[in-house]
């Protein structure tokens, strides 16, 4: 299993450039589907899960042409309902596959979703289900955790949202698009992501209205065109790069990203002393000779603080001067990696599954540790890079699940870190 080696204590300084992100082109690649016309894709991030993502096209029948950072496909020869069991349940991104292929065959027969194991029950699908029968789909459950879905006429929809939901907004919406007639859907969420899908189904000819509000009206078509896409820059990434340089007290740029979808963690930043500017696209974080302030965060959904920078943000509070509480209210289980923070000194209580207290600023020393999913592994790649001493994290596929040749890309502004097969 590869692992990577960091020492920590460098001094970090240079440029680091921010991909396409990760979680609207785990969007756009299902998306294809709606078309029967080739699309193509560019700024697509080199990542593990996209990797899976357009295998699960290619097995169920797709062409895939891929170079570098674009891909083009051509779904119009897919000859398979049903997603491959080994594939699809290694990411979450694989459901988002469900809702095109059944609008366009009427039938799909899926596995339960994979992906970080943050959430209780494994990450609950219940929303996905609700919609497609409310878009009149009939729902088996077969035998090894796998769904049939089935629709003999699809039929527009008005539903609302008991949750906000990131992909099961994304899943309906893009679904409705080829479903004549008008849907409604209220009590959305509202992440760029969804805009950014948003935008490039209505160049196909798509009629979407109010992604990036709570409320989106889909006028459905009977078919729709083709269209490049170029996927947006990568806010989680952002925000990641963003709270290393924090913490190590670096001389960063970090380029080819959108502040505005950032803006959470900026405002913090601007509360707790880290010393930035921002451009139309780029954060340069300058060292702060004033010691960091601790300040409470709760996650939200966005526009709110990213639940995804939660676990990098725990690590900029170990060398904040006082007490901050964090409160993931997103996940079940989103905090339980800080017990590995503690082990490499952190001083954290967890007042329950929700909710810890850490207490700075606290020498952190290098350990043997596993990544337990993406965020929390890019937190403890963080907590290695401003330890004293030598880091082994194990298990680094979460890390390059989200992150593109990270170890490359940090030894580029200075960090000491190497992947070890
Ligand atoms: C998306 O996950 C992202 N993943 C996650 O990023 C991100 O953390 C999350 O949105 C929240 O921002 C992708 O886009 C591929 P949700 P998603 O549905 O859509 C519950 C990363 O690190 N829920 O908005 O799965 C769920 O358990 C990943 O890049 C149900 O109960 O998240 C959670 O508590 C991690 N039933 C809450 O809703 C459902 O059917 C919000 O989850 C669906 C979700």
């Amino acid at each position: 299993m590869p692992k990577f080696i960091i020492k920590g204590g460098n001094i970090l300084s240079g440029e680091i450039t921010v991909g396409g992100a990760k979680n609207s082109a785990l969007k756009i690649i299902p998306a294809a589907i709606l078309s029967k016309e080739p699309i193509t894709i560019t700024n697509l991030p080199n990542i593990e899960d996209v990797d899976r993502s357009l295998e699960v096209l290619t097995d169920l029948g797709a062409e895939v042409m891929r170079e570098k950072d674009s891909v083009i496909i051509n779904t119009s020869k897919i000859n398979k309902n049903e997603l491959s069991h080994s594939m699809a349940n290694k990411f979450r991104g694989s459901i988002m596959f469900v809702g095109p292929m059944l609008a366009r065959f009427g039938e799909v027969t899926f596995p339960h979703p994979g992906g970080c194991v943050i959430g209780a029950g494994g990450r609950p699908i219940d929303l996905f289900l609700d919609g497609y029968k409310a878009y009149g789909a009939e729902i088996t459950e077969e035998a090894g955790y796998c769904y049939k879905i089935k629709a003999k006429k699809l039929k527009p929809a008005n539903f609302f949202f008991p949750l906000v939901s990131v992909t099961a907004t994304e899943s309906m919406m893009m679904t409705a698009v080829i479903i004549p007639g008008t849907t409604i859907l209220k009590n959305c969420a509202m992440e760029p992501e969804i805009e950014a899908l948003a935008n490039y189904l209505n160049s196909q000819g798509a009629d979407i209205k109010g992604a990036g509000t709570p409320t989106i009206i889909i006028e459905g078509k009977d078919k729709i065109k083709a269209n490049k896409f170029i996927v947006i820059p990568d806010r989680i990434e952002t925000g990641s790069f963003a709270i290393m340089a924090a913490a190590a007290n670096a001389d960063l740029k970090i380029t080819h990203c959108n502040p505005e979808h950032v803006m959470a963690l900026l405002k913090i930043f601007e509360k707790i002393g880290v010393n930035f500017s921002t451009g139309p696209d780029w954060i340069q974080i300058k060292p702060s000779s004033s010691p960091l302030k601790p300040h409470d965060i709760k996650t939200h959904e966005y526009p709110g603080f990213a639940t995804d920078l939660q676990s990098p943000y725990v690590i900029l509070m170990t060398q904040a001067h006082g007490t901050s509480l964090i409160h993931e209210s997103i996940y079940d289980r989103r905090l339980l990696w800080t017990d590995m923070l503690s082990q490499m000194g952190a001083n954290i209580v967890m007042c329950d599954p929700h909710r810890i207290v850490v207490q700075g600023p606290t020498k952190l020393y290098g350990k043997r540790l596993v990544s337990p999913d993406l965020r929390a592994g890019i937190a403890l790649v963080i907590a290695a890079l401003i330890a004293n001493g030598q880091t082994e994290i194990d298990n680094i596929y979460q890390i390059d699940r989200g992150y593109e040749k990270l170890d490359e890309r940090l030894r580029l502004i200075g960090a000491d870190i190497n992947r070890v097969e």
